[in-house]
């Protein structure tokens, strides 16, 4: 699968810690140590939509030097768990708003902070039909944030991450490691009203399955994981990434990290820092890359594939 253009947005407010220490009973000190967390952005001004829109047309923008055009798109899959409107889905105000093709599919996908990762994996079965498809993680978990609970409210940020995914002659094989637990673990991230979340069993159950998902897919790949160049993790707390990253013994440079300025994005996390390393020169051609995420439900996964 081939990797034609990646784009992101985000909203202008900056919401930083010290802000939030006048709102809930907390200190920049605290969630630094805690998260590694130093500010996130929250939507005052734009919509899931706005965002959604911006990403991909930066998306296709950037495909289009690759010689993928608007055109080509045949499939719109959405990664999102809280897009305000139930019918019509994002993707299909992304058709309409992008100018796509009407004989396309265009559908929402909720694997929570797995939904890009779980896109990707439905959207791989389209490409090896020789489909192109565009997918969109989008989040404005702001709506659903609790700001009088110290506990949840300094985690989350809102953004969007698109990636233009098709076949292509330089097509690198690629393998897919993914789970859904929710037996015994669904309870300890819902988001209804607002988000209530057992921080320390997501801990975890976090770290446990970054750990295997990185360990499962680079065994189906036939590499080892010390053959990665570049990991890009789910982006919700520094402490996560670092565990993973001591216990396979690697160092941390070889993990990317945009969350101190945009907090858990959710579904939009991987895309963003996808598109975030792209600009910053992380990613480079022949760069062994695994992207791995997790979250409610509880879900998680992993893909691994060569940059190209
Ligand atoms: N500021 C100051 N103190 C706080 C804050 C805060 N914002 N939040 C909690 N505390 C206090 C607690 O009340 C507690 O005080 P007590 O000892 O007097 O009872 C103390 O700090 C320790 O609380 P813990 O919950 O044990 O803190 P912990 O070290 O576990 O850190 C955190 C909490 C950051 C939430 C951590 O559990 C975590 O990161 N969990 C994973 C969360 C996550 O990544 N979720 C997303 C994955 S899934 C998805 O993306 C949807």
């Amino acid at each position: 699968m081939k990797f034609s253009g990646t784009g992101s947005a985000a909203p202008a407010h900056v919401l930083t810690n010290d802000m939030l220490s006048t709102m809930v009973e907390t200190s920049d000190e605290w969630i630094r140590e805690r998260t590694g967390i130093r500010e996130r952005r929250i939507a005052q001004k734009e919509s899931a939509h706005d965002l959604a829109l911006a990403a991909a047309q930066k998306a296709l923008l950037a495909a289009r030097s690759t010689g993928v055009n608007s055109e080509d798109i045949d499939i719109v899959i959405c990664a999102t768990l809280g897009y305000e409107i139930r019918c019509p889905s994002l993707a299909c105000c992304l058709q309409r708003d992008l100018g796509l093709r009407e004989d396309i599919l265009a559908f929402d996908l909720n694997a929570a902070c797995s939904g890009f990762l779980y896109a990707l994996v439905v959207a791989s079965r389209f490409v090896a039909e020789g489909k192109q498809v565009l997918l969109v993680g989008c989040e404005t978990l702001s709506n659903f944030m609790d700001f009088t609970d110290r506990s949840t409210c300094i985690l989350f940020g809102d953004g969007a991450g698109a990636a233009v995914v098709g076949p292509g002659e330089d097509t690198a094989p690629s393998d897919f490691y993914w789970v859904s637990e929710a037996q015994g673990n669904s309870e300890y991230l819902v988001v209804d009203r607002y988000i209530h979340m057992e921080g320390q069993a997501v801990f975890k159950f976090a770290v446990e399955v970054l750990l295997r998902s990185i360990r499962e897919v680079t065994v189906k790949a036939h590499w080892r994981p010390e053959d990665i160049d570049v990991f890009i993790c789910h982006q919700a707390n520094e402490r996560i990434i670092k565990s993973a990253a001591k216990r396979l013994r690697l160092p941390l440079e070889r993990f990317f990290m945009n969350l101190a300025h945009y907090g858990n994005t959710s579904a939009a996390s991987i895309p963003l820092a996808l598109d975030e390393a792209l600009s910053a020169g992380v990613l480079y051609p022949g760069a062994k890359v695994v992207m791995a995420g997790f979250g409610g439900g509880l879900t998680a996964g992993a893909v691994c594939f060569t940059w190209k």
